[in-house]
């Protein structure tokens, strides 16, 4: 009886009370459980969708549904749905009765005592949604949303590519991350069914109020980011709009995925200078070669001896805005590993590359060609999985994502 009466107030701290009682929690109710600490939320609702510019969290689980119905009711259905979801697990709600007796729960749990840890949800629709035939909406399908062309040297495996329905989600805590990939994957069903996932720790960062994390590969990766502070490159780079978008995607964002194993076979036998020239920096200051400190500008025609001194192959000068008519990208990857690489005898790992942006055809695809072609880095990686997706706006309270496409 007293571990109840503890139980029952433990819940009722977090809003959970009335949902014991297998009852749907009234939303005031909800609402009410949803005092967290300050800053550990990320609101959902907005104009542009939580996840893109809002500052980088530590852990990541990405997911890609195929929708398995082809009526328009059914996929409107399916997103007021994941996107009530969404918005009540950001502001550290279950998603339905949780104590549900001889029924199954309608939310799992494993998130339960846990803050909503700065949860993110970010939907994209994938270019299939638009085939003609399938929905009716191949009229709306936004020019940027191209199918990304094959590069040099892609070993793409379906098996990590593609999908209808991406969904970007984000935490400070990887169970509360877990949690919303379970809770969505159980609501999507049976109208849209799981393609791929990945989970993703070590973040690329996006923001001046953090410190730049290492990649797998022992770089700082963020450096030169767009930072979420800097709305004027966000306007310029990242959010969508007319002429080359449709009004639907008017503060939306194109999403490119690209699961990269990095091959530690050849990576860890090259020498520590090697490194640094492969990526232009340096490996423990981060800062650019030839220069101090981590945030010294990149002066990519500095010489020493009459050399480059970041070489013409680095990764750096050939990502860099100098080669891309000043085109820039809004990266938000995240590390991942896989256990062992049979085949090397080492370790298998590498970065869940995502970046956003305003057009990819003008922005990733021609960074990508370039990358693939002649950066030092492609002989230490290999691109295995694909996907692009269109990001609608964010919602207002009372909408669902995808409303402007499919409302
Ligand atoms: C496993 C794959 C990759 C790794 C380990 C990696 C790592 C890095 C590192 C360490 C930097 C320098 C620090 C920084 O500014 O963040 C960097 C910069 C950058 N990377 Fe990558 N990267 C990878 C793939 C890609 C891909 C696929 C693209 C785009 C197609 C890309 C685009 C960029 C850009 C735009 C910059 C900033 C360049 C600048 O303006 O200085 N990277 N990357």
């Amino acid at each position: 009886m007293a571990i109840r009466a503890t139980r029952r107030r433990f819940l009722s701290a977090l809003g959970l009370a009335g949902l014991g009682l297998g009852a749907t929690a009234p939303a005031g109710a909800a609402q009410a459980g949803a005092t967290t600490a300050k800053g550990q939320t990320v609101p959902f609702f907005g104009p542009h969708q939580a996840g893109i510019a809002t500052p980088t969290q530590d852990y990541v689980e990405f997911l890609a549904l195929d929708v398995v119905s082809d009526v328009l009711s059914d996929l409107r259905a399916l997103m007021t749905s994941l996107s009530d979801a969404a918005a009540r697990m950001t502001r550290g709600q279950p998603v339905g009765p949780l104590q549900t007796g001889i029924s199954p729960p309608v939310d799992t749990g494993e998130q339960v005592g846990l803050s909503p840890s700065r949860l993110s949800i970010t939907f994209g629709f994938g270019p299939a949604i638009f085939n003609p035939g399938r929905f009716g909406l191949s009229s709306k399908r936004p020019g940027p949303l191209v199918r990304l062309p094959a590069f040099p040297n892609d070993a793409l495996k379906s098996a990590y590519s593609g999908g209808d329905i991406g969904i970007q989600i984000c935490a400070d805590d990887p169970q509360v991350a877990f949690h919303a990939l379970h809770d969505l994957i159980r609501l999507a069903s049976p109208t849209a069914l799981p393609r791929w996932s990945l989970s993703g720790f070590g973040k690329t960062s996006n923001s001046r109020t953090q410190q730049t994390p290492r990649n797998l590969m022992g770089f700082k990766d963020g450096t030169a980011n767009i930072m979420s502070e800097d709305t004027a490159a966000l306007n310029r780079f990242v959010w969508a709009g007319a002429p080359e978008s449709p009004a639907w995607m008017t503060g939306g964002s194109y999403m490119v995925v690209r699961r990269i194993a990095m091959l530690f076979i050849h990576w860890d036998g090259i020498g520590f200078d090697a490194q640094e020239r492969t990526f232009g920096r340096y490996k423990v200051s981060g800062a650019p070669l030839g220069e101090v400190h981590e945030h010294d500008p990149i002066r990519l025609n500095a010489r020493k001896n009459g050399h480059l001194r970041i070489p013409a192959d680095s990764h750096i000068r050939l990502a860099s805005p100098a080669y891309s008519g000043g085109q820039r990208i809004l990266r938000r990857g995240y590390s991942f590993t896989d256990g062992i690489d049979r085949n090397a005898l080492t370790t298998a790992a590498g970065q869940l590359f995502i970046c956003y942006q305003r057009d990819p055809r003008k922005q990733f695809i021609p960074i990508q060609r370039r990358l693939a072609q002649a950066d030092a880095l492609s002989a230490h990686i290999e691109h295995v999985g694909s996907a692009i997706f269109a990001c609608p706006p964010g919602a207002n309270p009372g909408e669902y994502v995808g409303q402007s496409l499919l409302g």
